[in-house]
């Protein structure tokens, strides 16, 4: 299979004059896009009244659009309830841990919790699926946009009490069950009632961990039932289209991989400069990377991503330059935007679609930048992009990315239940992932993420970073894959209620290797222990006390051990990082049988299909080692912030 690669954009006809339309849809094919996604905010204009319809606008731009020779991805409106809407539903308006509206003057101002919510969307989708769901150059859409933006997942008030009830009577049936499951005896939390339970918020001391983690289970379950709501209505009125949604980067608050079983493919939102600001780097690391992003930031998440649905996605909003909602927002270095724009597709992107066309000199977004200026002249992020689209002329199509052979298990859950209690306030499992990708692809390694439970079939070298909670599925696949499998300090720690297993962690992982955790130690910053063996270097943050009976692989400055294996089937009890971390991912990929290329930390390698694209986020040239490479993209010394792309004469 081959596919793409295209260019997509982000456009807004309700904020341009219409004159401007045609224009600017000539430009945009005349620039080398192919894809226009549009509609996604504008439920105001296309329902400005209850109840009437005004789609003439749409229909015309739509017209325009599709006359100029665009494929349009239209975006279902719901992130933005019109002001109607809020005044005659005020039940549908989130709410904030104190109990406080979070109310109209912006976007994302609804509660799944909310029937009457779901209604209106549903009318919404319906009436615009059944206006332009068979339109020919409707080719797809989106789902609402980007859930959970600005902290919109979980909320409190009455709605999303009443919710929770709801769904806590299909899965307890009783109060008593409920009692037994969330531990209720202790500080007499007792209920007699499903009435009893509130939100998990607002209490006086630490509330109950159990009833958090469902809290989240409810958010997540209904997001992603919302979504499949909206998935099936399009489905049935535009058949054929495909179905995405745009995720966001280091954002867990629902199961997306639960979500995602509703959608074609995912897409996600790539802006590597504000997520280096936001991910909990040292402020020297910030510096280094403040005009690239760090080389893992966007791969990591076009790796998870392509791993949701489908083997493919999207980049559905793709940073042009300078946005407007970071602590700081610096323009990318030169070349970043054009280099990032190929590393998504190297990881098998189908499509990168910029957001936006033109930045648009009012409003919230008024220093956001686009492809043009306000002026329309074009931007430096927009001439890079003009320039990847002139490239990506000569690819007629790329060969479809193939399964890597290192696969790290993604645990959305896992995020929910450090989060719940930490133990130690720096034990970030988006930390511990990002840890994890970089020593791994440090060495020249591509990389996979499966959820848990998935088949692990065909992987060489299996990592599990950590997951408390280990299911019967994911048991089960674990038992089932006869590679290499490590699996990381807090694995099996928790039962499905939020409890340490009766066996000590970690639980059902005992099966695997027969090994427990006795106790658990979490490290201020600055504390650190010694490690040796197949470990060697300095550990920090969390170390754990093992009992076993099987000699230990690695053990701390006092002798115990740290790392346990049974043949196959290691766990380690500690949190590494840095050189220590990568030396053992590297024996790890050494003893799966994988080659390896040691690269300098500014520089990292992908393949799909045939072609190898290397990426330099570095200051200096980096000559490509491999002698003579069939060249498709750059020289075979790529210049800083540059990348070349050439066709793999052993594959
Ligand atoms: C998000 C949203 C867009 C826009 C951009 C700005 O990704 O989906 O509507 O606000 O951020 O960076």
């Amino acid at each position: 299979m081959t596919t793409g690669p295209a260019l997509g954009v982000c456009y807004y006809p309700e904020h341009w004059p219409e004159a401007r339309w045609a224009e600017d849809a000539a430009a945009m094919r005349e620039f080398g896009i192919r894809y226009v996604r549009i509609g996604e905010f504008a439920w105001g204009r296309m329902e400005p009244e209850p109840g009437i319809h005004d789609w003439s606008w749409l229909d015309r731009a739509i017209r325009t659009l599709a006359e100029a020779g665009l494929d349009i991805v239209l975006g279902t409106p719901t992130a933005s309830p019109p002001k109607w809407l809020v005044d005659r539903h005020p039940d549908i308006l989130p709410h904030d841990e104190k109990g406080h509206v979070r109310g109209f003057g912006s976007r994302r101002h609804y509660t799944a919790s909310s029937d009457t919510y779901w209604r209106e969307s549903a009318r919404i989708v319906e009436s615009m699926a059944a206006r332009y769901g068979d339109h020919p150059k409707v080719v797809g859409w989106q789902i609402d946009n980007e859930f959970g933006d600005n902290d919109s997942i979980l909320s409190y008030g009455p709605e999303d009490i009443a919710g929770f009830r709801r769904w806590l009577r299909g899965r307890y049936q009783t109060p008593e069950a409920l009692n037994e499951a969330w531990s209720n005896v202790f500080w007499s939390m007792e209920v007699s009632s499903f009435d009893d339970v509130g939100a998990p918020v607002g209490t006086v001391g630490e509330a109950n961990p159990s009833a958090r983690l469902d809290y989240r289970r409810y958010f997540s379950d209904r997001f992603a039932e919302y979504c499949a709501m909206q998935a099936a209505i399009i489905r049935r009125l535009s058949p054929g289209r495909f179905v995405t949604h745009n995720f966001m980067s280091l954002f867990h608050d629902f199961d997306h991989f639960k979500m995602a079983e509703s959608l074609d493919f995912a897409s996600w939102d790539s802006y590597p400069l504000g997520k280096v600001e936001s991910f909990p780097f040292s402020d020297d690391e910030r510096i280094r990377w403040a005009r690239t992003s760090h080389p893992d930031m966007s791969a990591l998440h076009h790796d998870l991503f392509r791993g949701m649905a489908g083997n493919s996605f999207w980049v559905m909003e793709q940073q042009p330059g300078p946005v407007n909602w970071g602590k700081w927002n610096p323009a990318p270095a030169p070349g970043m935007v054009r280099l990032w724009s190929w590393e998504a597709f190297a990881h098998g992107a189908e499509t990168v679609s910029y957001f936006r066309w033109r930045q648009f000199g009012v409003a919230q977004e008024q220093m956001h930048s686009g492809l043009h200026r306000p002026d329309g002249q074009i931007s430096p992020g927009g001439r890079e992009a003009r320039r990847v689209a002139q490239e990506i002329a000569d690819f007629c199509a790329l060969p479809a990315s193939q399964q890597a052979k290192v696969a790290i298990v993604f645990d959305y859950e896992a995020s929910w239940i450090l989060k719940i209690q930490p133990q130690g306030q720096d034990f970030n499992y988006s930390v511990l992932v990002h840890n994890w990708y970089e020593a791994l692809r440090r060495c020249g390694v591509d990389i996979d993420f499966v959820a848990p439970g998935a088949s692990l079939a065909g992987y060489a070298l299996v990592i599990v970073p950590t997951l408390p909670h280990v299911s019967p599925a994911a048991l089960a696949a674990f038992q089932a894959f006869d590679g290499i499998i490590l699996f990381g300090p807090r694995s099996g720690s928790k039962t499905r209620h939020y409890a340490i297993p009766e066996n000590q962690p970690p639980g059902p992982l005992q099966e695997l290797i027969a090994l427990k955790v006795a106790e658990v130690s979490s490290l201020r910053p600055g504390l650190a222990f010694g490690l040796s063996g197949a470990v060697s270097g300095t550990g920090g943050r969390w170390i754990e006390t093992i009992e076993t009976a099987l000699a230990p692989a690695a053990v701390d400055d006092a002798g115990e051990p740290v790392l346990v294996r049974d043949g196959r089937r290691l766990y380690l009890g500690a949190w590494i990082e840095g050189e220590t971390l990568r030396r053992f991912a590297r024996s790890l990929l050494v003893e799966a049988g994988l080659d390896v290329i040691d690269l300098p930390d500014h520089i990292r390698l992908r393949r799909r299909g045939d072609l190898v694209f290397a990426f330099n986020y570095g200051t200096e040239p980096w000559p490509i080692p491999a002698a003579g490479p069939a060249l498709r993209i750059g020289a075979a010394e790529i210049p800083p912030r540059d990348l070349a792309c050439w066709t793999d004469q052993l594959s």
